[in-house]
């Protein structure tokens, strides 16, 4: 009998018909990153469990608007919007300072990083990080440039679609989970490698964040909506979660 009182489990399992397998072939890289042996399960330690904890009073003030928090000489070029939503659990029920982190490419598709040597300019006046936390109805939101699609090494004319990466820690370290969202009416979404890892076309529609009019700034900035549900039957397809769905 499930116990009644919380925590009654340290993981729930995995849902095989929503998570890719780990080797896709088709997305190539999942050939030599997927295990080549079965899978060990490790108990986790208290301190992943209990620590670490995030407030509000951690983060400064730009860390939340990725328009200004690397901007030197002027604002970064590109197409300004805000990306909102709330964090939910399986009982819609909404996830309390939960930290969130995003990291994008530029308007052109590149990110500042050494490795990227794609031929889109860095743009000097953006970085592509920022940070925020749930408030206590779960909503969070940042603001920032559209990020541009970029090609990767996989097949000829493979393309990421324009997407924004997203981590998310509860109340532990060992509960980071790690996703993408997507942008409404994006012609490459189809023909991402990495997206057809999901074999449930629903849970791809998840990471799909619709327009939203209702939060637009007139003559600013547009907004996409991005609802994520960390468990059951509507949760957000995690990249890297261990403990189901
Ligand atoms: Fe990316």
């Amino acid at each position: 009998m499930k116990p009644t009182t919380w925590p009654y489990g340290e993981f729930y399992q995995r849902n095989r018909a929503q998570h890719p397998p780990a080797l896709t072939p088709a997305y190539k890289t999942s050939v030599l990153r997927s295990p080549q042996k079965s899978l060990i399960s490790l108990q986790n330690s208290l301190s992943e469990i209990t620590g670490p904890v995030f407030s509000h009073d951690e983060l400064g003030p730009l860390d939340n608007d990725l328009i200004m928090n690397y901007a030197k000489e002027g604002l970064p070029v590109g197409e300004r919007i805000i990306v909102h939503g709330y964090v939910w659990d399986e009982n819609a029920r909404p996830v309390r300072n939960a930290l969130v982190e995003v990291w994008q490419a530029n308007a052109g598709g590149r990110y500042r990083h050494k490795k990227d040597t794609y031929i889109a300019p860095i743009d000097p006046n953006f970085g592509g990080c920022g940070r925020t936390i749930t408030d206590d109805t779960g909503a969070y939101a940042f603001r920032t440039i559209k990020p541009g699609a970029y090609p990767f090494r996989n097949y000829v004319n493979s393309w990421r679609p324009a997407h924004i990466h997203f981590s998310l820690f509860g109340s532990g370290f060992a509960q980071r989970l790690i996703t993408q969202m997507y942008f409404e009416g994006d012609p490459l979404i189809p023909h991402d490698q990495i997206i057809a890892t999901i074999p449930d076309p629903a849970a791809i529609q998840r990471l799909v964040a619709p327009l939203d009019l209702n939060a637009a700034l007139p003559l600013d900035s547009l907004a996409y909506r991005f609802d994520i549900v960390l468990r059951g039957r509507r949760q957000t397809w995690f990249e890297n979660k261990p403990q189901g769905s």
